[in-house]
Parts: structure tokens; sequence; C-alpha cells
């Protein structure tokens, strides 16, 4: 490999929230961190000279994205997910996050209906609750070889709902979702004219052998009824530089959608953002195959050690993400004794499930395996020495 995913780096002390903040996630300042979603490997090199580059300019005032940015994220999504995006479809957002949340406020009323999916992505639940809108549930199905969508709720609850929070590939549970799956999704929305929500920053990750369908791209009636959200950070571990994008081919609900977005001056992001970015996409297709690859071994590991070693953690391999979902209801303890155990016994830092779905997420972890190897020996390591007992 060209590129090395192997190297420790030291994040301590870079108030950095994966590290620096164990102490007041996990009560315990020594748990190996396998939580929040950004990678411990070092951003690309040629990315970090392009910021280092612009960061050389003296003065860092006010910017705009030009056409070459916005021409760039166009590629690349033409390259690695075959939708040909228009560029006026595109406007910058700060964050994924951040747009859904205004996605939510802009085109629903407090009290308005809004489903998602899960277990899911703790901010989509915040997003609907904390803005006064009215949570729906249409909780994934695990059938026994991977979860899937239930389609006959979803078919009841769009008669009221306004619009769907789609997590496409879906974190935690790492489905890349098919076509055939997602026409049916959109159908449903359709049919009922609920907008769909698609948070794609997922997408580049997705695993040898899958293949990612933007929504969007799949029907021009979902194109119209759609907003979906895409940005590099996940993808080259550049979310500290808050950029991300909103794809919006229907220009009513643009127009309605950007207005907000200026209104509220979120729409000018910062330099360093849009310079890494741009570069990423732009030449980023090696780095990301080789990343793919090495991250495809950590989840082989991890596979093959529960498989061997803990028998009692149930896992489905992930087909996207550099995430794991494990579910530890085997070993019948509760919520409380499975976190005092994995923080404070195995001295670990994985995501709790129930933050993902109160119920769908009870004695779940997530671990997230975008670190060297030798950090995922290790967690494998602290977690049979204490979850390994009465095989
Ligand atoms: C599904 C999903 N959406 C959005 C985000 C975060 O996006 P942003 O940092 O752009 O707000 C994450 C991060 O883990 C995520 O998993």
């Amino acid at each position: 490999m060209k590129y090395d995913f192997d190297k420790i780096i030291n994040r301590v002390d870079t108030n950095c929230v994966k590290y620096d903040l164990r102490q007041q996630v996990f009560g315990n300042p020594d748990v190996l961190p396998m939580w929040v979603a950004d990678m411990d490997f070092e951003t690309p090199d040629f990315v970090r000279e392009a910021v280092i580059k612009r960061a050389e300019h003296p003065v860092y005032g006010y910017h705009f994205k030009d056409e070459a940015y916005f021409e760039a994220i166009r590629k690349w999504i033409l390259r690695h997910h075959h939708w040909n995006v228009h560029k006026d479809w595109m406007s910058f957002v700060p964050g994924v996050v951040c747009g859904f949340n205004m996605a939510v406020l802009a085109f629903t009323q407090p009290g308005d209906e809004i489903i998602i999916q899960p277990p899911v992505y703790p901010p989509f639940h915040h997003a609907i609750s904390s803005h006064g809108r009215k949570l729906v549930y249409n909780t994934l199905i695990d059938r026994g070889d991977g979860y899937e969508f239930n389609f006959d709720q979803l078919v009841e609850q769009t008669k009221t709902a306004k619009m769907l929070i789609l997590c496409n590939p879906h974190n935690p549970v790492g489905r890349c979702w098919t076509q055939n799956e997602l026409l049916l999704l959109g159908e449903i929305c359709m049919k009922n004219n609920v907008l769909v929500i698609s948070d794609e920053i997922h997408c580049d990750l997705v695993l040898p052998g899958y293949r990612h369908h933007p929504f969007a791209s799949l029907d021009k009636e979902f194109a119209q009824n759609s907003i979906t959200f895409h940005a590099a950070s996940k993808t080259f571990n550049l979310a500290g530089l808050a950029t991300s994008t909103a794809i919006i081919p229907n220009e009513e609900l643009r127009k309605t959608y950007v207005d907000y977005v200026e209104a509220l001056e979120a729409h000018l992001g910062n330099i360093f953002g849009k310079v890494a970015t741009q570069t990423a996409m732009n030449q980023g297709d090696e780095w990301l195959e080789q990343l793919l690859e090495y991250v495809q071994g950590n989840i082989d590991y991890v596979s093959d050690f529960l498989t061997e070693n803990l028998p009692k953690v149930k896992f489905h391999k992930p087909q996207a993400t550099y995430m794991m979902w494990l579910d530890f209801n085997g070993y019948g303890l509760s919520e409380e004794e499975l976190w005092h155990k994995m923080t404070q016994e195995a001295q670990l830092g994985f995501n709790r499930g129930k933050d993902f779905g109160e119920e769908a997420g009870s004695g779940f972890f997530r671990i997230n395996l975008a670190c060297p190897r030798a950090t995922v020996e290790e967690a494998m390591k602290r977690l049979k020495a204490v979850f390994g007992y009465g095989l």
C-alpha cells in the first residue's frame, strides 16, 4: 500500500472529541476510544498540503465557493456513484447535521410527523424532537441475515407524516440499501407526498462488493421530492472543517432551502474546508481505494475474532461505513451493567447502542474501526478479557 494506515497518531490534547472528552463521556479517561465517527488515520498528504498552502497566505478573509469547487464535487459523484448532478442543484452547508436540521425547519411545522429508521445516528432523533416535531419510528427489522426496512409499517406512517430522514448507507447497521429497497421506499413516500431527506455522508465508504445508490438518482420523481446531503468529511477525515453539500434538483424546494440557509448566514463556511474538499474530490480516488481495503481488513479481523472468541456477541458484517454494530444482549446483563463492564472493566470507549434508539439499540454497542490494526487488536484483547467468560 502506498498510504500507511498502520501509523499510530497521538491525538491527545488536540481538542479532539474522541480522545479529549473521554472522562466526560465514559467516566474514564483511559478507555480506548472507538466511538465518534472520525478516523485515527492521517488526512491524506495531498489534502494537508493544499490546506497548508492556503494557510500560508496571510489573509483569512471572507471567501466564496467557486465553479471549480462545485465541479470537483460534481465529478466525484458522477465518477463514483454514476449520478449526474447539475451544478445549480448544489449549495454549501456547514455540516450534514446542520443541513438536515435546517431542512426540518424550512419544510415542516411544529407538531408535524417525521419518520426515521432506528437504530439510527442520534442527531436524526434530535433534529426532530428539539424543534418540536413529532418522531415517528419506522424501526428496522433484523430478519437474521441483516437489517431491512419495515415497509408495511412505512405505508401506514407515510399517510400522516411530512418527511422521512433516510440514512443511505445506514449508520450504525452498515446497510448499503439496494436499488429495489430504495425504489420501494421512494414510491411509498412519493405516493403520500412525504419529502425524503437522504443523508449520504457515508456513500463513499461502501465496502468492496457493494454499490451505493444515490436516492435521487433512481427516479426523476424522487429527485424532485428529495434533498440529498453529501460531504467529503467522513471519507477523508475532514469533519473539523465543517463543509458539506446540499443537493436539491427541485427548483422550488431549492429556493426555499437556500433562502433559509442564507438568512441564517450559514452559507459562507471556512476557507480551509473549501480547499480540502476540492482537493480530496479531485485527487482522492486512489487513497479511498486503499482506505476501504484497510477498513475491510479491520472488519474481517473483528468478525473472525468475535466468531471464534466471543460467540455471544452477535453482528452482521457491514456493507458500508467503518462501523460495526454489536449486539451484547446474549449476556443477559442490564444496560447499566453492560456500560459499566465496557467502560470501566474492559476500558473500551464504544458508542452506547441506546443513543441510536431507546429500544432498537438497547444492549448494543457501535465500534469505530477507522483506526490502525494494532488498535483493533488491543480492543479485541480487552473485550475478550472481560466478556470471554462462560462461552
Ligand atoms: C449519518 C451521519 N450523518 C451526519 C454525520 C455528521 O455530519 P456533519 O459532521 O457534516 O454534521 C454523521 C457523523 O457521524 C453521520 O454518521
